[in-house]
């Protein structure tokens, strides 16, 4: 099995902190690996390290992707070797269409098209992000990586603060992007996803855990076992 991510003695500064302390983590190929820690542990930070945005300084250690070095390589490069994200917050893009990014970025000119499945159809003259709600921001998200088709994909909370009814729609459409729709049971893509509630799992599975806190991994195993843990227990001392 080809090793898709590794993560090895990560320390990263943001806003002149550190906030990743010396992480270690691995994806393999095929597989959903699921992100859980408190608020403020640094799930987001490690994410927008891994995709190399600028407000994270890398100081120590190294990103693998494929076993290639990517620690020093630009988001653009980064996206074009297969990795995508879905942002928790992403910025407000003034002046730039949501259709035409769509359209840029499509490997398949289709995808435009498929606007109105992800309930975008008035969307696509509007300027990215601008105005939009919460929720019509993460479909607005999905649409991107769907245009994307990203290898490896990093799910910042793709579930919240969405509503019931659009959580289904977004658990189908990653569901749609990870798995082969050959066969429709195997993952052909490969994913690290952050979840606070595992509500996106009933769609997606998962085949490990994470548990992030205070900028190191704390505990790998069972991502249910993980995450009924938490439920009981919280994150411990
Ligand atoms: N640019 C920055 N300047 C200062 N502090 C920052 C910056 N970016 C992140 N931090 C701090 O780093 C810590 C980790 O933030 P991060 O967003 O990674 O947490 P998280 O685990 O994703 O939390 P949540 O579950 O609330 O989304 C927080 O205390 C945050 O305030
Ligand atoms: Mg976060």
């Amino acid at each position: 099995m080809t090793e898709m991510l590794r993560i090895a003695d990560l320390r990263a500064e943001a806003g002149g902190r550190e906030i990743l302390k010396g992480v270690n983590l691995t994806v393999e190929e095929g597989e959903t690996c699921v992100l859980f820690g408190p608020n403020g542990s640094g799930k987001s930070t490690l994410l927008s390290t891994i995709m190399g945005y600028s407000t994270c300084k890398v100081t120590e250690g190294q990103i693998l992707f494929k076993g290639q070095d990517i620690t020093g390589m630009s988001v653009d490069e980064r996206a074009r070797l297969g990795i995508g994200m879905m942002m928790q917050r992403p910025p407000n893009i003034f002046g730039v269409k949501l259709g035409d990014l769509v359209k840029a970025s499509a490997k398949n000119r289709e995808v435009i098209g498929q606007a109105a499945n992800f309930k975008l159809g008035e969307f696509l003259d509007r300027d990215i992000n601008v105005g939009f709600s919460g929720g019509e921001i993460k479909r607005s998200e999905l649409l991107q990586l769907t245009a994307q088709k990203p290898e490896f994909i990093l799910l910042d909370e793709p579930e919240s603060g969405v509503d019931l009814e659009s959580i289904d729609l977004i658990g189908n459409k990653v569901r749609d992007l990870l798995f082969d729709p050959a066969s429709g049971s195997e993952r052909h893509v490969s994913s690290l996803v952050i979840t606070h509630t595992g509500q996106i799992l009933d769609y997606i599975g998962a085949d490990r855990g994470y548990v992030m806190k205070e900028g190191v991994i704390q505990r790998t195993g069972n991502p249910a076992d993980l995450l009924r843990n938490i439920k009981q227990n919280g994150y411990g001392e």
